[in-house]
Formats: C-alpha cells, sequence, structure tokens
C-alpha cells in the first residue's frame, strides 16, 4: 500500500541518519547478559491497522523485554482487580528514576504508578496472589503470545536467574513494600516472577503485532475493552518513560513503554502499533536512538495525539 510504502522510506531515512550519530548511549550495565549486547544494533517494526507490518533491520533478533512486560502485567491485574488495584498503587508519574527508593518513602510506602520497579513488583504481586509463580507467569506468557498471535514467545530463564543474583535494589524494594503490607506475599516469591517476566523475550515483530491490542487496530488479536485500554495508554502517556515520560510526550507526543533490553513500545491510537529496540540507554535508562527514531517517525507520519 502507499502508506506502507511511505513508512518503509521514512524509516529507511531515519536508521540511515541514526547510522550517523556517534554515540548510541550504553547496554544496561546492572543486568549481566545485557551488559553484552552490542549497543550499535538497531530494529524498527511497524503494524498498520490492516495488519499490515513494515520492518526494518533487526526485526527477527529477540530481545528482553524486561520493563515492557509491566504493561502486560498491568493490563491482566486491571482485568482481575478493577478499581481495587488502585489500592496498591498510584497513577502519578514520580519524576525519579525507575528504581528509586527514596521516592517511595516519601510516598509514605506506596508506589506512584504501576510502571517504576516498586509499582510493577506491587501489581505481580497482587497478581500472584492465590497462585504459584509457575502459574502466574504461564497466565503472562499465554496473554502475550495471544496477543502477539506467536506461540514461540519465551522466558530466559537464563537472564532472570542473573538478575536475580545482582537484584539488591529490587530486593530492598520488594522487602520496603512488605514492610507497609503493599506486598503481602513473601517478598522472594514476588521478585522471581517478576525477574522471569521481564526476561520475555521478543522480537520487534511480535512486539509491535501484540501492541496492536494497546492501539485497538483492527487487526488486534483480542481486544481488552476501551476503558481498559484508555486507561493503560494514560499510564503509558505520563509514566512509561519514567522521568523522561514528560520529555518523551512533549517530543513525540504518544503512549509508549521502554524496557532496559532497549525496547521502546508505541501506540499511536487506531492508526498503527511501533515497536522499536536499540540497546543503549540513555542515562535515564531509556533506549537512546529507539527515542530518536520514535521522533523521526511520528513527526513524519503526523502521529501525535496532539
Ligand atoms: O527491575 C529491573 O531493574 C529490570 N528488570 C527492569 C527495569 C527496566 O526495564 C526499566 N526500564 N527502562
Amino acid at each position: 500500500t502507499e502508506l506502507s510504502t511511505r513508512l518503509h522510506h521514512i524509516i529507511d531515512e531515519a536508521l540511515l541518519d541514526a547510522s550517523e550519530i556517534e554515540d548510541w548511549g550504553r547496554s544496561a550495565d546492572y543486568i549481566p547478559p545485557l551488559a553484552q549486547v552490542d549497543p550499535r544494533q538497531a530494529a524498527v517494526s511497524v503494524c498498520l491497522p490492516d495488519g499490515t507490518m513494515v520492518n526494518a533491520g533487526e526485526s527477527r533478533k529477540a530481545f528482553s523485554i524486561q520493563s515492557i512486560s509491566k504493561v502486560f502485567s498491568l493490563a491482566l491485574a486491571m482485568g482481575r482487580y478493577g478499581d481495587l488495584l488502585w489500592q496498591i498503587v498510584g497513577r502519578e508519574p514520580s519524576g525519579t528514576h525507575f528504581a528509586s527508593l527514596a521516592a517511595l518513602e516519601a510516598n509514605e510506602g506506596r508506589p506512584r504508578n504501576p510502571f517504576e520497579n516498586a509499582g510493577a513488583i506491587a501489581t505481580t504481586g497482587a497478581l500472584l496472589k492465590g497462585y504459584e509463580p509457575r502459574e502466574t507467569l504461564s497466565e503472562l506468557v499465554r496473554f502475550v503470545r495471544d496477543m502477539a498471535g506467536d506461540e514461540s514467545i519465551l522466558i530466559d530463564a537464563e537472564v532472570a536467574r542473573l538478575e536475580t543474583e545482582s537484584g539488591f535494589r529490587n530486593t530492598a524494594i520488594a522487602n520496603f513494600l512488605r514492610h507497609n503490607g503493599i506486598l503481602t506475599e513473601d517478598p522472594d516469591r514476588v521478585l522471581g516472577t517478576y525477574f522471569h517476566q521481564c526476561a520475555i523475550e521478543m522480537t520487534t515483530r511480535q512486539l509491535a503485532r501484540a501492541g496492536a491490542t494497546l492501539a485497538q487496530l483492527p487487526c488486534a488479536n483480542i481486544t481488552l475493552g476501551a476503558d481498559r485500554i484508555q486507561r493503560i495508554n494514560a499510564l503509558m502517556l505520563t509514566c512509561g518513560l519514567y522521568n523522561e515520560s514528560g520529555d518523551f510526550a512533549f517530543e513525540v507526543g504518544l503512549p509508549a513503554k521502554s524496557g532496559v533490553g532497549g525496547g521502546l513500545l508505541i501506540s499511536v491510537p487506531y492508526q498503527a502499533s511501533i515497536a522499536i529496540w536499540t540497546p543503549g540507554l540513555n542515562a535515564k535508562g531509556n533506549p537512546m536512538i529507539a527515542i530518536y527514531l520514535a521522533k523521526r517517525i511520528a513527526d513524519e507520519m503526523g502521529w501525535s495525539i496532539f
């Protein structure tokens, strides 16, 4: 189609210009297997309303989705608990680093939003209530596979294991949440589940396809209902890139969620679902070149929601 040809051209140009940029950021250094990923790689996939895919770069290469999984766990928890979920987690942007303990303590121990680590750990804790970790994880993986329409999506258990070994900061967060009664389950079980959900591996092709549900595209494999989708997108817009969410809304104007594996999932309501992967991160822990590419695509397609 004309649209996909134009899009392809815009993405190719943006990738070419990105290749001239000297600094592509640094791969996440605190999760050992991620630290070894070459930061100078890029993949872009866009899913259009009729299911047409536009792909460029390493779009068949699976990467660790990390915090992007927080969108999926949030969607499930909202479905299970409805408004009760907001008793344990807020809906305000934090303006602080995603693993800040100071922000948590300053807010009387209640996580500000479901995307900072504390809020995501609380959300996973809620999903775990009454279940075994492997049951919660298979429910999550099932959900992601259904959204993506792809049975091959898996968890990299080695990434989860190594993050468990080095995840002292998240351990502190989980224990603090348990102390404050935000978590009622054993913190180590919650963390084990959380690290495994973060270790789900996907390609940009799979992620863009899964995102069709969030962008409410007609081609979506599953639908969640407008209420839930609107709220998830509102949280992505205001909190999806942590203390860079304001900048991203200002520059790009679209709901998005980043992960320290270098992934960025963006929804263009009713028009497109975009997944970008560039493993080099900026100082705020967000994928540096993916943000550049997102801006280029959104600007040139006129996709800002504003
Ligand atoms: O909890 C962590 O630190 C990681 N498993 C996920 C953090 C993450 O992806 C933050 N995103 N930019």
